[in-house]
């Protein structure tokens, strides 16, 4: 991969600080993405930094959707960034599809990235399984849209749980290699994953060796956004645990994955650290820390729940919000695809 070393020379990039990240319009979310990826958005907003943020319907369509659901899930994720605490006058909350220069970029960055890069993606391994020959060729190139996606806006930082990470890296690579390539040293950032907030991979709740995700196909294995207090309640207290009491520190939950998934869940709720959880809990067993984690996951998610539910019930709001998002982010990722096309020597006028 020697040729994609940026020249020594490279100045450093000089743009601004810019925060960006996306969430499939794939169905419903859960803990995992509201721990990993919404509360962390919210949190970087209120520090003050510039985000950008949207729904990636073009992701979402790399397996089928059902195109009278896909408007719907749309919705329903920019439902999620605003009742999560997202203002968008302060940022900017759109559809991927509707900025046009995703796409145009996307391709240009398919001539730029090398295969055997893509091969070694694992994300596309997982998610085609045994039939790769059957997934959709976008399946296999999602990883150079979502490059396309982050410097379009020339982000700086982009927020994701750690199963992301690898993406990113390619991300970085794909910006080094062009900067290369065309002789535009710092012409693009090469972002920093944020891949370590303090909950970067939430586990599943039937097995402390497995991501919580959409498409496990037990849905007491994850908490959804759009659970009711019963529910949560429910499935916090059906969780896999083992017999022990809890530790006092954090080496004592090496080799216990479902207790430590549950303290990192707890921590990540309180805003605390994991330190603090175990100081308050060590010597306690299950019996009285799943009643004690059902009531806060309780108290942080049924705001959330009921905004979203708001927000879907009156959609000219969330589509106010995409409308003009969808405005102000083109502003800013036309002009840089226009110059990236000038840079690779498009004929224009
Ligand atoms: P997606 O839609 O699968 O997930 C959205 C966000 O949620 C995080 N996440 C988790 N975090 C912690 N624990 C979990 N169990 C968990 N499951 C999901 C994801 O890491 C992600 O941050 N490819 C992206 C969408 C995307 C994107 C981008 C992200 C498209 N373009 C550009 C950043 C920048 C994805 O499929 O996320």
């Amino acid at each position: 991969m020697t040729d994609q070393t940026p020249a020594p020379s490279a100045p450093a990039y000089g743009g601004p600080r810019r925060i960006l990240s996306g969430i499939q319009a794939s169905g419903a979310l859960h803990l995992g993405n509201y721990l990993g990826a919404l509360k962390r958005f919210t949190q970087l907003q209120d520090q003050g930094a510039p985000c950008f943020l949207f729904v990636a319907d073009l992701h979402a369509i790399t397996v089928w959707q059902d195109p009278a659901l896909l408007t719907a899930q749309t919705r329903e994720i920019a439902a999620a960034y605003l009742a999560s605490g997202l203002d968008p006058a302060k940022s900017v909350i759109f559809p991927q599809s509707a900025v046009r220069a995703h796409s145009e970029l996307a391709w240009i960055f398919n001539c730029v990235a090398r295969l055997g890069w893509l091969d070694r993606m694992t994300q596309f391994k997982e998610k085609s399984g045994k039939h790769k020959e059957r997934s959709s060729v976008g399946l296999y190139t999602y990883p150079v849209l979502q490059a396309a996606d982050i410097l379009l806006y020339k982000a700086t930082e982009v927020p994701t749980g750690e199963d992301q990470k690898q993406h990113l890296e390619l991300t970085r690579d794909i910006a080094a290699k062009f900067n290369n390539d065309f002789g535009v040293p710092g012409f693009f950032p090469l972002p920093e994953p944020l891949t370590q907030g303090p909950a970067p991979r939430v586990m599943s709740l039937r097995d402390g060796a497995a991501k919580m995700s959409k498409s496990d196909p037990s849905d007491q294995s994850r908490i959804n956004l759009t659970d009711d207090a019963d529910a949560i309640v429910a499935k916090i207290r059906k969780a896999r645990t083992d017999p022990e009491v809890l530790p006092e520190t954090l080496e004592g939950l090496e080799n216990r994955a479902e207790a430590k998934n549950l303290v990192t869940i707890y921590a990540a709720l309180a805003d605390i650290s994991r330190e603090q959880v175990l100081a308050q809990f060590a010597g306690q067993g299950f019996g009285q820390f799943k009643p004690a984690l059902a009531e806060l996951a309780v108290s942080a998610l049924e705001p959330v729940s009921a905004e979203m539910r708001r927000l879907m019930a009156d959609p000219a709001e969330v589509d106010r919000v995409l409308k003009d998002g969808a405005e102000r982010a083109a502003a800013i990722a036309d002009p840089v695809v226009d110059e990236v096309k000038q840079i690779v020597g498009f004929w224009r006028a």
